[in-house]
């Protein structure tokens, strides 16, 4: 979700340290060299993996209404918001004037294409031709959404507006260097904010989440506002539920606990509440809890029911990064990405089992959830979230671990371990008296994935020409992360509409991709966006001979939602259609000469 879409400000009420005074507090220490210690004993993990080759010319910025990728490489379009999903139940096109009706859209790609992640069929495989892409649609503009934008309401506009976020699940596949949909596809299917959903862990069935038409507090219709995302060993996709208190409005008095998670008496005004009263959280005080967790989803089964893993915690969810540690047991990685929240880590109780993806299937339901506190030394502490009821723990996450003393982060957005190595990397994507963000590395101790210890060392701190500490390409407000099999980390920036090519943004031009050593910390811009647009959902085959990415919100306005009057405004990518709108796409970058890409 593009930056000027979170609202400023915090609702933390905590007395809990913030990182930007951690930081003010660090520098004091090194400049007193009392930290010295501290900080020779983070070790550069990332050059005891394979050491990454990046050899293309890297990109100017630009403010372009393209896509541009570095001499040698090319980009295709491969999966816009309104192209047939490929489900055997209808294929129906996408109408450029955005009539296509609600039952439409539920074939169809969402919008605002976010998180992503391949996986190689057949399963088990590391085939890197043929596979499932399974991505986030994370939100809406109904002014690209509806032909006439908001300006009538109907059942049938909030139902097409459900349908247009949540997941999808493409089978893909490469010939001659060409990547292509299979349509139909037996794998194919979306999931929307009104597929059913179970829950699994310490809170489902808890009292907190029961309501009126689930008395059980069990089924939960939907998952919507995905953003980033994770994935498991045993090959499924996690979508992580980020922005989803928009919309719920509460007119009445708004209790603490709706306080805490922003429930406001508008929301995003996105005015489901019309005809779909559970999101009016005054009416349904419950319902509320039933979102803001990450879902399991099997890609391999169009039929599985996704299930929201409670044990993971209830915040805003930006991804659920994966580490598998040496005994097999894993840890997830975290953000709340709202400024002065948290970072989390969940480890599970139990390794996961290789060799039976069923022993696997409610891993994620036993483990200690973890919540991140820096010092001013370089170290870290994992603090536990525990109680004697760990249903309601969960469900007031944000609550649990104000009370144990975490450190308060400018906006925590994507979060991503490296695969050999395990060290970790995370974006803070900027917040209160940090425009322009900053990246977060850290080790934990004995480089064991359930330590409750850790070290850790700014990477970067982003910013124009003067600001920051960017070696190379400059940027701001990094986003999304990605590290390769080769061992580069991708860096997929967010500016807002509202401040590209302006101000101290003015040098950036448009949202863009950028690969960097972590050894070297060196950068080089290696893709810029349409306007309008952020980039996110870097990922890589096996092989590391495909990159996708997905282009999300082109042409965003920088207030709030387009003119349906003028779609075309800020962008019109990637049609160009003379009739046509912006459409967030999911794209295939390759080399030409099939080679590695980032080389
Ligand atoms: Fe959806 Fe935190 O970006
Ligand atoms: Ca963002
Ligand atoms: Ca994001």
């Amino acid at each position: 979700m593009s930056r000027n879409l979170h609202l400023p400000g915090s609702c933390n009420p905590s007395a809990n340290p913030s990182f930007d005074e951690i930081l003010l507090s660090r520098r004091s220490l090194l400049k007193g060299g009392l930290a010295a210690t501290a900080l020779a004993a983070v070790p550069a993990c990332a050059t005891q993996g394979t050491r990454p080759v990046i050899g293309f010319t890297p990109l100017a910025p630009s403010s372009e209404d393209l896509l541009r990728v570095p001499p040698g490489y090319e980009a295709r379009v491969l999966y816009r918001w309104g192209d047939p999903v490929g489900a055997a139940a209808g294929m129906p096109p996408f109408r450029m004037d955005a009539s296509n009706n609600a039952a439409d859209q539920a074939l169809q790609a969402g919008m605002h294409h976010d998180g992503m992640h391949y996986f190689p069929l057949p399963y088990g495989s590391s085939i890197s031709t043929h596979g499932l892409l399974a991505m986030n649609h994370e939100y809406i503009d109904e002014g690209l959404l509806f032909p006439d934008g908001m300006k009538t309401w109907s059942a049938e506009k909030v139902a097409k507006a459900q349908n247009a976020v949540g997941v999808s699940v493409i089978e893909v596949i490469q010939k001659d260097g060409q990547w292509d949909v299979v349509r139909p596809s037996r794998y194919a299917r979306r999931i929307t904010a009104r597929t059913p959903c179970l829950v699994g862990g310490p809170a489902g069935g808890h009292p907190l989440m029961r309501t009126a038409s689930d008395p059980g507090g069990s089924i939960i219709f939907g998952t919507y506002n995905g953003c980033a995302h994770g994935w498991t060993p045993w090959g499924t996709y996690l979508t992580c539920e980020e922005n989803w208190h928009f919309q719920f409005v509460n007119s009445g008095a708004v209790p603490p606990d709706q306080q805490r998670y922003r429930i406001s008496a508008r929301g995003r005004s996105y005015r489901w509440e019309d005809y779909d009263e559970r999101f009016d959280a005054a009416r349904h005080p419950n319902e509320p809890n039933r979102f803001g967790w990450v879902v399991e989803i099997d890609p391999f089964d169009a039929d599985s029911v996704p299930v929201k893993r409670t044990a993971l915690g209830r915040i805003k969810h930006e991804g659920a990064a994966c580490s598998v540690g040496a005994d097999r047991r894993l840890a997830f990685y975290m953000g709340d990405d709202e400024d002065q929240e948290y970072i989390y880590k969940f480890v599970t109780e139990r390794p996961f089992d290789p060799a039976s993806r069923k022993a696997n299937r409610d891993l994620l339901d036993f483990g200690t959830l973890y919540v991140a506190r820096f010092n001013a030394d370089g170290s870290g502490d994992w603090r536990a979230l525990a109680g004697a009821d760990l249903g309601e723990v969960r469900i007031r996450t944000r609550q649990a671990a104000d009370a144990a003393g975490a450190t308060k982060m400018n906006r925590p957005e994507w979060i991503v371990p490296h695969p050999v190595t395990r060290e970790v990397f995370a974006a803070l994507t900027g917040g209160k008296g940090n425009p322009f963000g900053h990246i977060v590395r850290w080790t934990e101790e004995g480089n064991d994935v359930a330590a409750t210890r850790f070290k850790w060392q700014v990477f970067v701190r982003a910013g124009p020409e003067g600001k920051g500490s960017i070696q190379g390409d400059r940027f701001a407000n990094p986003d999304g992360l990605w590290i390769d099999s080769m061992g580069v980390l991708w860096v997929q920036t967010d500016m807002s509409p509202g401040s590209l090519g302006k101000g101290e943004f003015a040098t950036l031009g448009n949202n863009q991709a950028l690969a960097v050593d972590p050894a070297t910390g060196v950068f080089r811009r290696f893709l810029t966006g349409p306007r309008g647009c952020e980039i996110t959902g870097f990922h890589t085959t096996p092989d590391n001979r495909t990159a996708f990415v997905n282009i999300q919100h082109p042409g965003e306005t920088p207030g709030d939602r387009s003119n349906p009057g003028n779609p075309r405004a800020y962008s019109n990518w990637p049609d160009y259609a003379p009739d046509g709108r912006p459409r967030s796409a999911t794209v295939v970058i390759r080399k030409k000469d099939g080679g590695i890409v980032g080389t």
